[in-house]
Formats: C-alpha cells, structure tokens, sequence
C-alpha cells in the first residue's frame, strides 16, 4: 500500500468535517476521503443495529479506494460499530471517544468533566467507561442533546435558533461544577461559539478533532505511512443525500481554496 492512498472518513453527515478540517491543518500532505450519510442522519436517535448496519456500508463502499487508513469521525458509531469495523478490514481504523477522553483527562483541574452528546452515544455510556478506564476517579455528567444535529445538518449553525436551542438545553448542565465540557458528537463544534457562551469562560470545551489528528499523525508516524508529497492532492467528498446543502457546509467550513466536489451517492435503502 502507498503511502500517498487517502484516509477515509465518515459521520452521518457533515460533522465529521470538524475532524478532517483538523486532519487538514495538522497533516497537509493527507489526501482525504470523506463520506458524510446526510440522507440517513441524524444516527442519534437509531438503534445500535441500525448504525451498525450503515457504518458497515459505508466502509464497505470507501473501501474501493483502498484507504490506509479509516477514521469513524462519529461518536455514536463509534460507540457502537468501531469493534465490528476493526474486526472487518484490514487497515487500522479509529473512533473519535478515546481521543476525546484523553483530552478532557489532560484538561480538567477538578476532576469533574460533563459530556454531551446524541442519545445513541450518552446511552452506550462509552464516554463515561473511556474516562474512568483512563482515570476511575472521574466524576462525570452526562446529558443527550438531541435537537442539536438537525440544526447543524440544515446549516443553522449560526442562527437565532440556535442560540435558543442551545441556551434552553444547556441550562441545567450550567449550574454543576464542571470545569471542563467534552463535546461528545462531531456536529457540536458547529455550535462551539455558542455552547461557550452558555457555559462561560471557566469551562473548557474539548472536540475529539484536534486529539484524533494528533493521534492519526502519530500512527502514520509509527507505521512509516505519512504522506511525502502534496503532488496530485485531490480530497474526494461523498454525502448520500442533497447536495447543495452539504456543498455549501464544506465550503463554509473547510477554507475557500480548498477544492471539494460533493457527489451524491445513492445509498442502497435499508430502512
Ligand atoms: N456526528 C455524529 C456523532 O458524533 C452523529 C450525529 C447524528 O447523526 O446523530 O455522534
């Protein structure tokens, strides 16, 4: 295998982006291929099953070409579909939970760290077992934010509505005595400016992205696999529902100069 093949990564939709925006700034010369499932999001509210069923698909069809690599840039499959994928190919393949939780670890001065995130990943309860696996003592606060994704999937992400929505379901995590907030879904990051200025200074914010990229690059570091050269730099992004909406959150998110070419796949339907 090349050094040169692409890291593929995939979410249910656009919030993976938060991690290949990172991959991008950290390592340059990384070709990317990414798969947001805009048609099949949100995961959040699925059955485990189900976000099985479609991260299996998705890696299914990314595997035509030939990633060195296979990055899950979302919690709530990650939370539920990272074993079967290791398990499943043959190139090293990383979740977003365990760099998150490292890094809140490395954060937090009180020892007291919130998580939000889908239903899907709260109810696994993978942050809280990835925490305490690193450092038992851990007291953790859990809350499922379910209306944040639509609004993130639908380019909302700076809207009045937004504020509110954030405001009204942040308002009881404000009065615990975290000091450090992981945001536990990729679409969160989106809605970070906000978030903060419901919390307030003295919460630090933790998105898996910056860690995931730490830990991408030193894998590739280990294995030999860095990229030598932007010759040919081509990312490649897929969504498998409209287009013009995912198009224009790359555009905006990712910087201008960036080319991306979304195409639409159809996914096979299996709901
Ligand atoms: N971005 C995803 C996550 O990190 C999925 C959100 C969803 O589709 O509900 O969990």
């Amino acid at each position: 295998m090349s050094n040169q093949q692409a890291i593929a990564i995939l979410d249910s939709g656009v919030g993976g982006l938060t991690v290949a925006k990172e991959v991008m700034r950290q390592l340059p010369q990384e070709k990317i291929i990414y798969f947001g499932d805009t048609d099949r999001a949100p995961y959040g509210p699925r059955p485990a099953s189900e976000v099985v069923l479609f991260t299996t698909q998705i890696v299914d069809y990314l595997l035509q070409f030939q990633p060195k690599m296979i990055v899950i840039a979302c919690n709530t499959a990650t939370a539920v579909a990272l074993e079967t994928i290791r398990a499943r190919v043959n190139v090293p393949v990383l979740g977003v939970i365990t760099p998150g939780a490292r890094a809140a670890i490395k954060a937090t001065r009180n020892g007291e760290i919130g998580v939000i995130g889908t239903d899907g990943t709260i109810r696994s309860g993978a942050y809280e077992t990835a925490l305490r696996r690193i450092s038992p003592g851990i007291r953790v606060i859990s809350k499922a934010c379910p209306t944040f994704v639509p609004l993130v999937e639908k380019g909302l992400f700076r809207s009045s509505e937004a504020r509110d929505t954030v405001c009204d379901t942040l308002n009881g995590l404000k009065d615990e005595t975290i000091d450090t907030l992981i945001l536990g879904c990729t679409h969160y990051p989106f809605l970070a400016d906000l978030i903060q200025e419901c919390m307030g200074p003295g919460v630090t914010l933790i998105s898996s992205a910056d860690q995931t990229a730490r830990d991408i690059s030193t894998l590739l570091y280990h294995n030999g696999q860095l990229a030598s050269s932007r010759e040919l730099l081509m990312h490649r992004f897929f969504c498998s529902g409209d287009a013009n909406t995912f198009h224009a959150i790359v555009q905006e998110w990712l910087n201008e100069e960036i080319c991306v070419t979304p195409v639409v796949w159809q996914v096979p339907r299996f709901v």
